[in-house]
C-alpha cells in the first residue's frame, strides 16, 4: 500500500461495475477504503430495457476477494431516489461518506440531424442529473462532517467537442457547470470538487475504431495506455484527503495527466464600447494567447483580472 491511505473512509463510485469506475473501486479498496460499489448495470446507450446486479456484483467479489470492504448497489443515479438509495447504503454499511466519484454514464452516438431531444434528456438526466443527485444526497452529512471529496466525470467530448458526440458532449459539458458551482459552495465546507477528463478502453468505448471519432492515427499509437488504470491514480489522488485543491479539472489521455483550464486572454480593452469594427481590427489580439492569458478562479476573479489589467480601482464606500 502507497501513503494515501483510505482506512475509515467510506466512498461511493457510481457506475462502478466495470471499465473505469471498476478501477477506481478497486484502487480504493485496496488502500483500505470501504466502497459502494454502484451500478444500474444496463446497456451502454442507456436505453430502457434489461438491467443487470452482475456488474456490481462482480466488482464487489473482486474486491473482497482481495481482502477489501464493498457493498454492491444497483440503484439508478438518474434519479433522486435511487440516488438517496446510494447513499444510504454507504450510510447503513459504514456509516458516513467521505467521497463521491460521479462516474455513472452512458452514450449516444450519431449524426446530429439523427439525434432528438430524447437522447439529449436521456443523457442530460444520468450525466447532470446522476451527478446532481447523489452529491446532493451525500451533500449534507458531507457538511455536517466538514469533510468531503467529489470528483465529477468530464469528457474531451464535452470540453473539447466531437461531431458525432453533440448530445454526450452538452451533457458532459453541463456537468462543469456543476461542478464550477459546487466547486465554490462546497469549498467553505471542506468539500473539495474536482473533475476528470479521463480517456479508456471500456464497455461504452469498445465498439469505437481508431477514426470514429474523427481522423486520429494517434489513439492506436497510444494503445495500451487507454486501460482505466491509467487513469485510476489521478482519481484515487482527487477523492483521497491527500488532495487539498478544488475546483479543477484533470485529463488522463495516453499516460499523461494534466490540469485542463479555462483562460482568458488579455485581448483588447477601451472606456468607451468596442464597436464590430473594432472588435474585427482586434481580432488577432483578442485571440493570441502567446500575448499572455488569465486563468480566472472563479465569477468574481475574472472582475478582479480585468480590474487590475486596466488599473481601475475599487471605489471606496464612504
Ligand atoms: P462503462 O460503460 O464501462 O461504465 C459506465 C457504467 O455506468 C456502466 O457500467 C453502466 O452500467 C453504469 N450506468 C449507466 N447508467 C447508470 C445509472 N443510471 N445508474 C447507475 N449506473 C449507471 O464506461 P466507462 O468508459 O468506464 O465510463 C465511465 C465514465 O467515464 C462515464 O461517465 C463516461 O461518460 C466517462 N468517460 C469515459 C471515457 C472513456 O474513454 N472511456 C472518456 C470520457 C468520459
Amino acid at each position: 500500500m502507497g501513503r494515501i491511505s483510505f482506512k475509515g473512509r467510506s466512498v461511493i463510485v457510481t457506475g462502478a461495475g466495470g471499465g473505469l469506475g471498476r478501477a477506481y473501486s478497486l484502487e480504493i479498496a485496496r488502500r483500505g477504503g470501504a466502497v459502494i460499489v454502484n451500478d444500474l448495470g444496463g446497456s451502454t446507450t442507456g436505453e430502457a430495457g434489461e438491467t443487470s446486479t452482475q456488474y456490481a456484483d462482480r466488482v464487489v467479489e473482486e474486491i473482497r476477494g482481495a481482502g477489501g470492504t464493498a457493498v454492491a448497489s444497483y440503484d439508478s443515479v438518474a434519479t433522486p431516489e435511487g440516488a438517496r438509495h446510494i447513499v444510504q447504503a454507504a450510510l447503513d454499511h459504514f456509516g458516513r461518506v467521505d467521497a463521491v466519484i460521479a462516474n455513472a454514464g452512458t452514450m449516444r452516438y450519431g449524426d446530429f440531424e439523427t439525434l432528438g431531444m430524447e437522447d439529449l434528456n436521456a443523457l442530460l438526466a444520468v450525466h447532470v442529473g446522476g451527478s446532481w443527485n447523489v452529491i446532493q444526497a451525500a451533500w449534507p452529512q458531507m457538511k455536517q462532517h466538514g469533510y468531503g471529496r467529489v470528483v465529477f466525470t468530464t469528457s474531451s467530448a464535452g470540453m473539447l467537442g466531437n461531431a458525432k458526440l453533440t448530445a454526450y458532449g452538452a451533457a458532459k459539458g453541463a456537468v462543469m457547470g456543476l461542478m464550477h458551482g459546487l466547486a465554490e459552495a462546497g469549498k467553505p465546507h471542506g468539500i473539495l470538487c474536482n473533475a476528470v477528463m479521463p480517456n479508456a478502453m471500456s464497455r461504452m468505448t469498445a465498439n469505437f475504431k481508431p477514426n470514429d471519432l474523427g481522423e486520429n492515427p494517434w489513439s492506436a499509437a497510444l494503445g495500451r495506455h487507454f486501460d482505466p488504470s491509467y487513469t485510476a491514480g489521478l482519481v484515487t489522488f482527487l477523492a483521497s484527503d491527500a488532495c487539498s485543491t478544488h475546483h479543477g479539472i484533470y485529463s488522463a489521455c495516453g499516460g499523461r495527466i494534466g490540469r485542463v483550464f479555462v483562460g482568458v486572454t488579455r485581448g483588447i480593452a477601451d472606456d468607451a464600447p468596442l464597436d464590430a469594427d473594432a472588435v474585427a481590427s482586434g481580432w488577432e489580439k483578442i485571440r493570441d494567447a502567446a500575448r499572455g492569458y488569465d486563468v480566472p478562479a472563479h465569477i468574481a476573479d475574472e472582475f478582479r483580472i480585468v480590474a487590475e489589467q486596466r488599473g481601475i480601482e475599487i471605489p471606496s464606500r464612504d
